[in-house]
């Protein structure tokens, strides 16, 4: 059974298709990318799936279980987590803060403050944040604000990753850390799916790639086979 999985999933807003009739499946372990020109309805259909947008028409299960429409809390309870295409920390707060904020979420009141603590920390490590835990994220270059929210997003638990647009405006150094660092997250038993525009991440290391253009899937194979693509190489990767 995928982990993921949505059928016929349609999105409109006013008269415009952002996502329309989309089929698609991760199964667990994979690390299953989502392309596409601007506008191609990627983030939409992200919004969909994590509950920030509800589907028109069309249905989305995880692990076979009917998540459609679900609000993003208890879908992220039920193991969806996801990062944001323009960061979204809490400016204000520490480091730290920020990701016990993932760690608490979902946790019943009166969680042992010492353990979270812990579970913070540990993450934050695997990101690579520890020296600057206490500084305000606000302070945070974009890279680092970029891995503090994947720290805070793991901190939830999650089974299934969203990762939207996680390279965008880095540099190449970073790009490589950060394609380190979705292997890094797939080792530990978690299933990604991720929006990029970069194509050297997302040649490198996904699974399966699907191709949206005006809101509906046009390819899916395996990067190889999109590399190929006629249709895809015309409306995206030739631009
Ligand atoms: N909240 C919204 N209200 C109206 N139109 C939207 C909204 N969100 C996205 N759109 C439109 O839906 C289409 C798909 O957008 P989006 O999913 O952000 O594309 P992508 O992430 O592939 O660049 C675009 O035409 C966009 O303008
Ligand atoms: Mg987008």
């Amino acid at each position: 059974m995928p982990l993921l999985e949505g059928k016929g999933v349609t999105r409109y807003f006013g008269g415009l298709a952002a996502v329309q009739h989309v089929d698609f499946y991760v199964d667990p372990g994979e690390i299953v990318g989502l392309i596409g020109p601007n506008g191609a309805g990627k983030t939409t259909l992200f919004n969909l799936i994590s509950g920030a947008l509800v589907p028109q028409s069309g249905t989305i299960r995880l692990k076979g279980e009917n998540i459609t429409g679900l609000k993003p809390h208890v879908i992220c309870h039920k193991g969806i987590a996801r990062t944001f295409q323009l960061v979204r920390v809490f400016p204000n707060m520490s480091v730290l803060e920020n990701v016990l904020m993932g760690v608490l979420f979902g946790k019943p009141d009166g969680y042992d403050r010492k353990q979270a603590r812990k579970d913070a920390e540990k993450w934050l490590d695997f990101v690579g944040l520890s020296a600057v835990k206490d500084w305000p994220a606000r302070s945070l270059t974009l890279v680092n604000q970029k891995r503090l929210e994947v720290a805070r997003a793991l901190a939830t638990g999650p089974e299934l990753l969203l990762l939207d647009e996680l390279m965008a405006g880095l540099n190449p150094t970073e790009v490589a850390q950060t394609m380190e660092l979705v292997c890094r997250i797939r080792e530990q038993g978690i299933t990604i799916f991720m929006v990029e525009h970069v194509m050297k991440a997302i040649m490198g290391i996904c699974d399966r790639i699907m191709v949206l253009h005006h809101g509906e899937k046009i390819a899916e194979g395996t990067p190889q086979e999109i590399a190929n693509n006629r249709t895809v190489i015309e409306v995206y990767l030739g631009e």
